[in-house]
């Protein structure tokens, strides 16, 4: 068993990224966040390139924030020719970097070590910034958020479309109770998830028995409810065009946004 702490999600990224360098893992969707499912990847690609596709059908530029293996930048190829992404350590850059050179697209998209604070490109700005899944990763809060808003404001042209995906609405209590197994174990007894229940145990199992490396975090995720995210927004001059379900990409409606729930949200903005 190994379990390495770490405080920010980010330093899971770049050890991830480490890892896949060194040949020790071969699956590089890691770096995406979403274990090794490729499907889940593709889902969110396919909805976040429908709802902004279906507001503007080019761009002028593209920059991903957070931009993990490039996949979404590379489904964008066919709709801009002006792409940049922008990373937080020198490893994920490289990673990158080759798997972009394997599709031979390592001239078309440029990648940079950075951060939503930290953005170093020549160019001025941006007509369309995704940040997808970026927000919601432990070690973000309030202030990270508003002077990475702040940021992109200023990178971004006028009328340009800002994309900030899987913004949590309500953090939940399960990453609190991360750090004892029994309170989870009576968490799931007591709301009868039986299927929670099992895969906490296995999950459990494999600590103790594979060789596995774990990642255990100190910092809490960041997330606001839809009016106040939306509050933050105006602030730094931008307006919500529409907010989806990140899960299901339904439209949610002003009546919903009123309703706080335990879900993920994606908000599609335009810069004043
Ligand atoms: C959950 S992954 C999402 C990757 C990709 N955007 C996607 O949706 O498939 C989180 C990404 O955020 C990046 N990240 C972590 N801290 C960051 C920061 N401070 N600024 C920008 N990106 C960051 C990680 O390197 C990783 O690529």
């Amino acid at each position: 068993m190994a379990i390495r702490k770490v405080n920010k999600a980010s330093e899971i990224y770049k050890d991830l990224a480490i890892r896949v360098n060194n040949g020790e893992l071969k699956n590089s969707d890691f770096i995406n966040g979403r274990g090794s499912s490729k499907g889940l990847t593709r889902k969110r690609i396919q909805y976040v390139k429908r709802n902004l596709i279906s507001y503007r059908k080019s761009f002028k530029s593209i920059l991903d924030v957070g931009c993990g293996d490039g996949s979404f930048l590379v489904e964008f190829v066919e709709f801009c020719n002006d792409l940049y992404g922008v990373l937080p350590s020198e490893s994920e850059v490289n990673l990158t970097r080759s798997i972009l050179k394997n599709k031979k697209l390592d001239k078309s998209i440029k990648v940079i070590k950075g951060s939503t604070t930290e953005i170093n490109f020549k160019k001025k700005k941006y007509d369309c910034i995704i940040c997808n899944g970026v927000f919601l990763i432990h070690g973000f809060t309030l202030e990270i958020v508003e002077e990475s808003l702040e940021i992109f404001s200023k990178l971004q042209s006028k009328n340009g479309l800002l994309y900030i995906g899987e913004q949590p609405e309500i953090e939940e209590d399960y990453y609190r109770r991360e750090k004892s197994i029994l309170k989870k174990i009576i968490y799931f007894i007591k709301g009868k998830n039986i299927k929670s229940l099992i895969l906490i145990v296995y999950h459990y199992f494999l600590r103790l028995f594979s060789k596995r490396i774990f990642y255990r975090l100190s910092e809490n995720m960041f997330s606001i409810p839809i009016n106040e995210f939306e509050k933050i927004l105006n602030k730094y001059d931008y307006v919500i065009v529409k907010v989806f379900e990140s899960s299901t990409n339904k439209i949610i409606s002003d009546n919903e946004k009123n309703k706080k729930m335990l879900r993920r949200v994606d908000y599609l903005c335009r810069k004043k």
